[in-house]
């Protein structure tokens, strides 16, 4: 199964970002890094509308993005119609922003979370499916 992912940070989630990126192109995804490319000081609110933009448009199925803390990221990125971005620090939030939630970009924090609990929160979201039914009138009500 090869699903297409997006994936973006600025300079405080660069180091976490290309420790997951390696970590998913080892096993297979197809992934577009939307930048930053270096831990040069940038602004995360374009780096979450890029990535953001490209799953709203169903260019790509998923999005992670990484900044400090994950907040600035999902608040950016949650402007956009039709994101559900959520701020994930352990593994039983990221099974269930899918399972109820539906959420289709996955944020962390490299200043919050260690790379082995970042890994395995990333498995975890990707692997997890929408429950839909109750759910989904939930979600189509928030759009
Ligand atoms: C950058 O210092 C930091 O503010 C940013 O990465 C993020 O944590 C914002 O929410």
């Amino acid at each position: 199964m090869t699903i297409k992912i997006v994936i973006g940070s600025d300079h405080a989630g660069y180091r976490l970002k290309t420790k997951i990126s390696e970590y998913l192109t080892n096993k297979g995804y197809d992934l577009y890094d939307a930048g930053t490319y270096n831990t040069d000081s940038c602004d995360y609110p374009l780096i979450a509308k890029k990535v953001a933009n490209k799953v709203a448009s169903a260019e790509y199925e998923k999005g992670i993005l990484i900044c400090g803390t994950g907040i600035g990221m999902s608040i950016a990125a949650n402007k956009i119609k039709g994101i559900r971005a959520a701020v994930v620090s352990d593994t039983c939030s990221a099974k269930m922003s899918r399972l109820h939630n539906n959420s289709n970009i996955l944020c962390l924090g490299e200043r919050i979370v260690g790379e082995e609990l970042a890994k395995d929160i990333v498995d975890i979201w990707l692997m997890s499916e929408f429950l839909g039914d109750r759910h989904a009138k939930r979600i189509a009500m928030i759009e």
